[in-house]
């Protein structure tokens, strides 16, 4: 299995000083040397990485790099510019903390912008939730890739498995019965195997990505149809105890463990 690592994490970082510290290429190349896949989100308010650490990663790395970026115009055309190797295309709100959801697939921007990415030969992904109508949509759409939402499923893991609910992060949608967390895990990741084995059927290739970590990654990693996952939050956190190699090195053997 792949690993993408997101850096917009480390541009958090550089962003809450604006004093190019951590510097964002630096960690990229780090990076590239020790996983499969550069994955970065270019914001429309820029709030972390911005078209210049587009432009270094594409000119300095090595590696595939997968853009996500909203389906906005100017996104499009700054895309179209820079001709990453992978666009995948993202739901963005301007007050959200990191993307909520998959993609609505009937929004007239959306399918705009695919014609565009497709007219550039840009491989293409589309962030979905994981339900089978939206793999039929996105494979009708033309996309290469799917991009399944793993968020709903990291929320549930941690409302079972960790002290979230005690916590001021605490879900108050997710303050249920156990019994009813458990069944709901067990859907969400039924939805996933289902949506890949879909997928997988109709050609597209999968990857899934969001709130995955190195204790809830195991459930997903035995969905045999992903083959790669974009991680960020949880390598860039472990980085700040044991370094981003090591944090990398340790994901990687995560994910290629079965
Ligand atoms: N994939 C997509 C499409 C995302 O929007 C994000 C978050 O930017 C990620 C993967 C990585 O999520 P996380 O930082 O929670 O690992």
């Amino acid at each position: 299995m792949l690993l993408g690592v997101n850096i917009d994490h480390i541009a958090v970082l550089r962003e809450a000083r604006k004093v190019d510290d951590p510097n964002v290429l630096e960690a990229a190349l780090l990076c590239a040397n020790l996983c499969d896949q550069i994955t970065l989100h270019v914001r429309e308010d820029r709030r972390h990485t911005n078209e210049k650490d587009l432009e270094n990663i594409l000119n300095f790395c090595k590696n595939i790099v997968n853009l996500e970026c909203s389906s906005d115009e100017k996104m499009i055309e700054l895309a179209c510019k820079f001709k990453p190797h992978r666009i995948t295309l993202v739901p963005e709100k301007r007050e959200e903390l990191t993307t909520e959801g998959g993609l609505n697939l009937e929004n007239a921007k959306l399918k705009t912008a695919i014609k565009k990415l497709k007219q550039q030969k840009i491989e293409l992904s589309l962030f979905i939730d994981p339900n089978l109508e939206d793999v039929k949509k996105a494979s009708y759409l033309g996309a290469d890739f799917i991009e399944l939402h793993t968020g709903h499923f990291a929320n549930l893991y941690n409302a079972l498995f960790s002290n979230i609910l005690k916590t001021p992060y605490a879900i108050k949608e997710l303050d249920l019965p156990r019994t009813q967390l458990e069944e709901k895990f067990k859907l969400e990741l039924e939805k996933l195997a289902n949506s890949a084995k879909l997928a997988h059927e109709l050609k597209l290739k999968v990857a899934a990505g969001h709130g995955l970590n190195y204790k809830n990654v195991k459930y997903i990693t035995q969905i045999t149809e992903i083959c790669e996952l974009n991680i960020g939050q949880s390598i860039v956190a472990r980085s700040i105890f044991v370094g981003l190699e090591r944090a990398i090195l340790e994901m990687k053997a995560l994910i290629n463990e079965n």
